[in-house]
């Protein structure tokens, strides 16, 4: 598909769901970013806007009222910029929004790139860009995160709590699947990252599940226990091609990833529903840091790269390289000083020559 005018039927309708912090600054970004690439590409985008996160919820109590998930449900995609907010206390957010659309939308794959690209400083001073290049698949809706456990004799010295990780054989096999065919399209080596070692019960659940299904997609299997993983990601990262692991363990090692790559400011995620059963929620890895709000300093490059990863899930192959792309031209080029800055060199890209 090259220029041209919008074809029927390749028209999205995408929510777009700024939060708090810089979460509207960098997302108002990335819709342009994404509208550009649409003109370019031939396809439209109706937005959605959507206010929810910590404002929303100190205005009106309201955290995910069940009338605004079922206009989510009718969407292609959300774009979600970040939640959260001094204010609010840790966990009402992140359950009540953020785990709570994942388990509602059945978003059961969080998947996290992992590249170093040319012009920016990694944490680790050796990596050059093509040293690695890898997708971290995260289970996204059991394990630890699951909301399984609770309290009792609070504020007792008897006082106990517990956190359990729910494991069914069937999320952590629809969990690999996906990453095993990632993998077969890529260079067909599966790294299953756990702790088989110690957690004896979920990582037998885990391992022999991911041998099965790598069997079917005709992919190697490797396996690395956590620990080690995260020795291995700093000194030899370029072992990895796909890496699958539980919801705690990718939340972990998709951080190290990103300062592998750059920090958060540059890491995207995507909260996939392979099945496809209702829309995918992208949004970058970086919070709402409002210590830089309003100040014109945040980087949209995590936002943008989220977009490119949303527009790859809905089919639109060639407007999300042209968004990672833009994103790699401008960094090779020098790290542009602020959000503005940014939008301007990412436009100037995407607006040039048509493709
Ligand atoms: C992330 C964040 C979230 C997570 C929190 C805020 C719920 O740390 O996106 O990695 O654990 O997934
Ligand atoms: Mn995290």
């Amino acid at each position: 598909m090259t220029t041209g005018e919008p074809v029927p039927g390749r028209s999205y309708v995408i929510a777009h769901l700024p939060g708090d912090g810089i979460g509207p600054e960098v997302t108002e970004v990335a819709r342009g970013c994404v509208d550009a690439a649409a003109a370019r590409r031939g396809f439209g985008v109706q937005w959605r806007h959507c206010a929810l996160g910590a404002r929303h919820y100190l205005d009106t109590g309201e955290i995910l009222p069940g009338e605004v998930l079922e206009e989510l449900r009718k969407t292609d995609a959300v774009l979600l910029g970040a939640v959260g907010d001094p204010q609010v206390p840790p966990g009402v957010l992140e359950r009540g929004l953020l785990l709570a659309l994942r388990a509602e939308l059945d978003l059961y794959v969080n998947l996290r790139p992992s590249r170093l690209r040319a012009g920016v400083d990694g944490a680790v001073a050796r990596h050059r860009p093509g040293d690695f290049d890898i997708m971290m698949v995260r289970e996204n809706t059991e394990g630890l995160y699951a909301g399984a456990g609770g309290t009792v004799h609070r504020g007792t010295d008897f006082e106990t709590a517990t956190e359990e990780s729910l494991n069914t054989r069937a999320g952590v096999a629809r969990c690999v699947r996906y990453a095993a065919g990632l993998a077969a399209g890529r260079q067909g080596r599966l790294t299953l990252v756990h702790k088989t070692n110690v957690l004896t019960h979920a990582g037998d659940l885990w391992l022999r599940t991911s041998q099965e299904e790598a069997e079917a997609a005709a992919v190697t299997l490797d396996y690395a226990h956590v620990d080690a993983a995260c020795l291995y990601l700093v000194e030899d990262p370029g072992r990895f091609d796909v890496i699958v692991t539980d919801n705690l363990f990718g939340d972990i090692l998709s951080d190290l990833g990103a300062a592998l790559t750059g920090g958060l400011g540059l890491a995207p995620s995507g909260n996939l529903n392979p099945a496809r059963t209702g829309p995918s929620v992208f949004e970058p890895v970086h919070g709402s840091a409002p210590d830089i709000a309003g100040t014109g300093q945040a980087s949209p490059a995590g936002a943008v790269l989220s977009a490119a990863l949303m527009l790859d899930h809905l089919g639109e192959r060639e407007a999300a390289a042209d968004l990672d792309a833009a994103v790699s031209g401008v960094l090779a080029a020098g790290v542009p000083a602020g959000t503005r800055a940014w939008e301007n060199a990412l436009l100037a890209s995407l607006t040039a020559v048509p493709a």
